[in-house]
């Protein structure tokens, strides 16, 4: 069952006992923090401050924190289910060879938008229209999350704009630091395609319009936040996940069209000749803060919201946090379409402390020597896969969901000097170890079995079994043994 807004997501959460509501009053600086992180920790349930310090909306975090809570979002009960409906649209029976594949394979393909978005007349996002003077963002219960941040910060915001030259739409997620009732930073890392459609403004010398939706469809919460090709809208690609189309309604004071669900809409615009400001420091989700860096700025021109809005953000920060569930979201149904393109591929995990783009452990059936580097380029060369700092290639029998096990297998089969490439390319803004920012140094780790053919002439271990017959006798005798008292 797919939700069309908030409001029914949490309905549903609270029917399961999956929400906790909290009426004491808290305070938006650093205490729904420290709460939401130890509630975060134990994958316990979404979280509902009903009274938050200076602000007379409610405001709701953790709304993804849980493997089951993340399905449910996008309208399922398994992340899989997702990732079986990509596999039968991209089907890989079919003809062999990369033309046959696309020919077959790209009338399909438009499944993934065959959910369009809507264009509604009214819509409950503008029952309330806030401009001038009204216009605040103070009004808004924003988190500043972490002691040595630059000031409060939206952290769950789905950034919308238009390509000038396309008209093709992008929503993304990018914080937005509040730096007073009327102005933001913008932070849309270069390689994103909010930062895209602004060089193409800036290039043209024209304002760029900006709308930003807090809340709608628990699903295009998700695609915000999705690595997906700049062809693909995230509004169609919501649509094909939740199975029926978002609505839109054309906002008040820009040229832009935001989910009709919204809970709140920021609408305003970022002028590419204004000088970038500070923008930070911010506690990330690499567990570390980011330092200050330079942004645009958003201005700010309308507020609309609902009747009675709800706040829905979330913090980032030593993981495991909320954001390790969507990341999740992202490997499972991506990973079909990874698969389609290099189908050696068994199984891919990025590891919460690995923060996504630090650690990626694959799983490959290896079929000729050096296989593993080829993996490892062509993942490097997959959208934001670029920006994987340390992949590890194993082989197909270990399960690469458990890290321990992954690690344990890969450091037991590797050479150093022979099984590590070191490599250059992008990184991501959120490095602070390369010597320059977004770019740097990799490591691809080959720790899969070594051919005679790579040079590895001496025999190469069996992994440690027990045979099965020997483990059904101890399952038929355990009982009888007592152990587990
Ligand atoms: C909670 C959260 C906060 C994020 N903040 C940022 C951010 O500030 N800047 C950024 O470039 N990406 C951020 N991301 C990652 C982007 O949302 C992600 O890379 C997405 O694919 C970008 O969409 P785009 O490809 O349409 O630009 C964040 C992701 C999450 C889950």
């Amino acid at each position: 069952m797919a939700f069309n807004n908030l409001a029914e997501f949490l309905a549903d959460l609270e029917k399961e006992g999956d929400l906790k509501r909290i009426s004491q009053q808290v305070s938006p600086r650093l205490q729904i923090t420290e709460i939401a992180d130890r509630v975060m920790r134990r994958q316990g349930p979404a979280l509902f401050f009903e009274r938050v310090e200076g602000s007379e909306i409610p405001l709701v975090i953790n709304l993804f924190g849980s493997a089951g809570r993340m399905a449910k979002a996008l309208g399922c009960r398994d992340l899989e289910e997702i990732a079986q409906r990509i596999r039968a649209l991209l089907d890989l029976r079919i003809p062999r060879g990369l033309w046959g594949k696309i020919s077959a394979v790209l009338p399909r393909l438009k499944e993934l938008s065959s959910f369009p978005s809507k264009v509604v007349r009214s819509a409950p996002c503008q029952e309330v229209v806030l401009e001038g003077e009204k216009a605040d963002l103070r009004r808004l219960p924003v988190l500043t999350c972490w002691p040595q941040d630059g000031g409060p910060f939206i952290t769950l915001p789905l950034v919308i704009t238009k390509d000038p030259d396309t008209g093709t739409r992008n929503v993304g997620m990018y914080r937005m630091q509040v730096y007073d009732g009327r102005t933001t930073g913008m932070h849309w890392h270069r390689h994103k395609g909010g930062a895209a459609h602004f060089r193409k403004h800036r290039s043209r010398g024209t304002p760029m319009e900006v709308a930003v939706a807090l809340g709608g469809p628990p699903a295009l919460i998700y695609a915000a936040t999705a690595p997906l090709p700049e062809q693909l809208e995230e509004f169609a690609f919501a649509g094909f996940l939740q199975r029926s189309p978002v609505e839109l309604v054309r906002a008040k004071t820009v040229d832009l069209e935001v989910p009709a669900e919204a809970e709140i809409v920021l609408e305003g615009y970022v002028d590419p000749a204004e000088p970038l400001r500070r923008e930070g420091p911010f506690g990330d989700h690499t567990g570390f803060y980011s330092l200050p860096e330079d942004y645009p700025v958003f201005h700010l021109k309308a507020i609309t919201m609902r009747r009675n809005p709800v706040y829905p953000t979330t913090i980032v920060g030593p993981p495991p946090k909320e954001d390790y569930w969507l990341g999740y979201a992202t490997e499972r149904v991506f990973l079909p379409l990874l698969q389609w393109m290099i189908p050696e591929i068994v199984d891919l995990h990025m590891p919460a402390e690995g923060v996504f783009h630090n650690l990626v452990f694959v799983s490959i059936r290896k079929q000729y020597p050096g296989h593993a580097y080829k993996v490892m380029h062509a993942l490097w060369g997959q959208g934001q896969m670029m920006f994987a700092k340390v992949i590890v290639v194993v082989d197909e029998d270990v399960n690469v969901q458990d890290p321990k096990e992954a690690w344990w297998v890969a450091l037991n089969h590797i050479d150093p000097q022979r099984d590590i490439l070191f490599t250059r390319g992008p990184l991501d803004e959120l490095d602070h170890a390369g010597a320059q920012p977004t770019f740097g140094s990799k490591m691809g780790i080959d720790a899969t079995r070594k051919w005679s053919e790579e040079g590895f002439c001496r025999p190469w271990p069996d992994r440690i079994r027990m045979t099965p017959e020997v483990q059904q006798q101890v399952d038929r005798l355990w009982e009888r043994l007592r152990l587990d008292d």
